[in-house]
């Protein structure tokens, strides 16, 4: 039996045992339990320290198994699951009354997709049962986007982290929710909004996401570096006033040269923002280790992936 094989197998028996596992997605690594057990979906929430009424994602092996979450499925939402699964787009659709509200918040309504990473499909579709599973950081840090960064998180006490490599989308999925059948955007992500406005017509915008959030994730403070971060359109410009500081940088293509700067990260020096969605984080996380006095990020493109982009830095700024 190949390494990988042994590792589904105890991971198996360790989800079939109500404990919790980390496990490696396309976009970021998560945090996972049965969503039928009590025990398993209460250990998500404390590990995370995560309050109870932000409901997690269900994750399912194919689009087949989704009558089993969901109900009164919008046509839109049909063919946003046939363009897109397995991939990182997630669908907030009326529950099924057999998802337990643990894992929906007591909302009536269950968020589902079906991820596009080998590893996690082939534990999938050994499991008998759906995996509810966030982003596996505490609440409000990076997430994460390789094994050893939930290593870093979890090590003590989590049983096991299936290693599935670095994601290759390295940002959460784009969720969208329904209204009157018509998709509205709650929560920006690896599927940039140009691509569903291309299957479904125009998405809805929620823009007041501070007083009453639909999708918790839209929490202003969340993806947050414990390092000050701030957030220009011209990076050159805003090192200008400091002196004896060490900062650190993230742009997107052009590297900054300023003897300030003692880490600097360039996310995409061919100017490609899916190649720079892939290094978010993984430079943040890095940039977090660096002991520094502030990291400065450049402004993307406010376009396709740079709208992500762009969204997880200003998060990244609020403290
Ligand atoms: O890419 C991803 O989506 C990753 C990987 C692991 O799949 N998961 C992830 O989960 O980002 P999490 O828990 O960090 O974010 C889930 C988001 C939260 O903002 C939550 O509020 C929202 O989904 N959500 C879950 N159920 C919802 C519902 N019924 N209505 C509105 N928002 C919901
Ligand atoms: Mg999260």
């Amino acid at each position: 039996m190949s390494t990988i094989s042994n590792s589904i197998q105890k991971a198996v028996a360790l989800l079939d045992q109500d404990q919790i596992i980390g496990i490696p997605t396309e976009t970021v690594y998560g945090l996972a339990g049965n969503i039928y057990s009590p025990k398993a979906i209460e250990s998500i929430f404390t590990m995370k320290q995560r309050p109870f009424f932000n409901p997690l994602i269900v994750h399912i092996k194919s689009a087949a198994a989704l009558s089993e979450i969901a109900r009164d499925i919008p046509e839109k939402a049909a063919l946003l699951a046939k363009a897109f699964w397995p991939g990182p787009l997630t669908l907030v659709l009326k529950k099924q009354i057999a998802i337990p509200d643990l894992v929906t918040g007591g909302k009536d309504t269950v968020a589902v997709r079906v991820p596009n990473h080998p590893v996690i499909l082939a534990l999938l579709n050994q499991l008998a049962y759906p995996l509810a599973a966030p982003s596996a950081n505490p609440f409000g840090s990076i997430s994460p986007t390789t094994a050893t960064h939930v290593a870093d998180y979890f090590e003590e006490v989590l049983p096991m982290v299936l290693d599935g490599g670095a994601c290759q989308r390295g940002i959460e999925s784009t969720i969208i929710g329904f209204e009157n059948g018509e998709p509205i955007l709650y929560r920006l992500g690896s599927l940039a909004v140009e691509d569903i406005e291309a299957v479904v017509g125009p998405v809805k915008m929620i823009t007041h996401d501070d007083i009453a959030p639909v999708a918790p994730g839209m929490l202003s403070k969340h993806y947050a570096p414990l390092t000050t971060t701030f957030l220009t359109a011209d990076v050159k410009k805003k090192l200008i006033p400091f002196s004896d500081q060490k900062i650190g940088v993230v742009v997107f293509q052009n590297k900054v040269n300023d003897p300030k700067i003692v880490q600097q990260e360039v996310l995409s020096p061919t100017g490609n923002l899916a190649e720079a969605a892939s290094q978010l984080y993984a430079a943040l996380h890095r940039l977090d280790h660096c002991n520094l006095d502030c990291i400065i990020a450049e402004r993307f493109p406010d376009f396709g992936l740079g709208k992500t982009i762009n969204d997880r830095l200003k998060r990244a700024t609020q403290k």
